[in-house]
């Protein structure tokens, strides 16, 4: 079938179901431009908390839908492709919380939100990529426990005064394939691009970059910088916005592993049948939700 026709389609079953479509930065081209709202993690969270849906389709990964359920309980929430997850959430659950909770039952717990339910109700706050920093430097407490991403923990680390952060090995595993290498060359190619990074990105990395954001914030900078030319270090499904807000700039993806297969399984396809049938609803049992609503409502009151 031709995009046109998938897309009318799927205009078609969201009146049915009254339904708003949304989608992270880093979905197919295809998959961005049916959706209401594109946005980053913090803006998807937002948007979801704040719609009146009957119904939100998320295009994205799992814990993005769960946060959505979460905030949003009056909404059925359906994930796009039941088996989109993020590899990097399954690094810790409920226990291996527990366990590092009981080493350092000072600290308090810093969750991004790239965690499932479980997690974030054993947390004291979440944060996101984009205000990581911020959310960080307001908590009281001079002993943060900093889950489950040691690079964008590492990175908080290097921006806040008077903390003593303690690190869960966490990763994501696409953004560690960027090596230092990469952005050496590709600066000797292009001296007068900006180096534009995700903060889950290698210490190493992070350190040869320009500035350090979350998606939507890159697309922010290049619309605001008089540059022409940004090399970028995060998945490659950020490159149809950054043109399509941008189209007389360049921008070159760091490196092509750059690339999270979760967020790809999502198709056109997949949303029409995820919409016909109903089906892949994310739930939360109510105890857990009203625990992980509290981490994610402190961070959303510090900005
Ligand atoms: P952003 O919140 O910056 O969009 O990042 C989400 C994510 O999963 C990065 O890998
Ligand atoms: Fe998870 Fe990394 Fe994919 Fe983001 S890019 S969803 S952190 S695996």
């Amino acid at each position: 079938m031709v995009v046109q026709q998938l897309e009318e389609e799927i205009a078609e079953l969201k009146k049915k179901l009254g339904a708003v479509i949304v989608a992270h930065n880093y979905q197919r081209p295809e998959v961005q431009d049916i959706a209401d709202f594109v946005g980053d993690s913090l803006e998807l969270a937002r948007r979801c908390a704040e719609v009146k849906a009957e119904t939100i389709v998320f295009c994205g990964v799992d814990f993005m839908a769960e946060t959505a359920a979460i905030l949003n309980p009056d909404a059925t929430v359906l994930l796009s492709v039941a088996t989109a997850c993020c590899p990097m959430a399954a690094m810790i659950d409920a226990d291996k919380l527990k366990e590092w909770k009981e080493r350092y039952p000072k600290a308090t717990v810093v969750a991004y939100v790239n965690t499932t339910a479980a997690v974030k109700a054993g947390s004291d706050i979440c944060c996101t990529s984009a205000n990581a920093v911020k959310v960080v430097q307001s908590l009281p407490n001079d002993e943060i426990l900093f889950i489950p991403d040691k690079h964008l923990g590492h990175y908080v680390s290097t921006k806040v005064s008077r903390k003593r952060m303690i690190l869960y090995p966490g990763y994501c595993i696409a953004h560690v394939r960027l090596r230092a290498e990469e952005v050496k060359m590709a600066k000797e190619h292009y001296p007068e691009a900006k180096v534009l990074v995700h903060p889950e990105c290698r210490e190493e990395v992070i350190e040869l970059a320009d500035a350090v954001l979350s998606t939507s914030q890159m697309v922010r900078y290049a619309r605001e910088s008089p540059a022409k030319t940004f090399l970028i270090g995060t998945e490659e499904g950020l490159l149809h916005r950054l043109y399509k807000e941008n189209p007389e700039k360049k921008f070159y993806l760091l490196s092509p592993r750059l690339f999270c297969a979760n967020m790809k399984r999502t198709r056109l396809e997949t949303v029409i049948e995820t919409m016909k049938l109903k089906r892949n609803r994310v739930t939360v049992p109510e105890d857990i939700r009203l625990k992980a609503k509290q981490a994610l409502d402190r961070m959303l009151a510090v900005v």
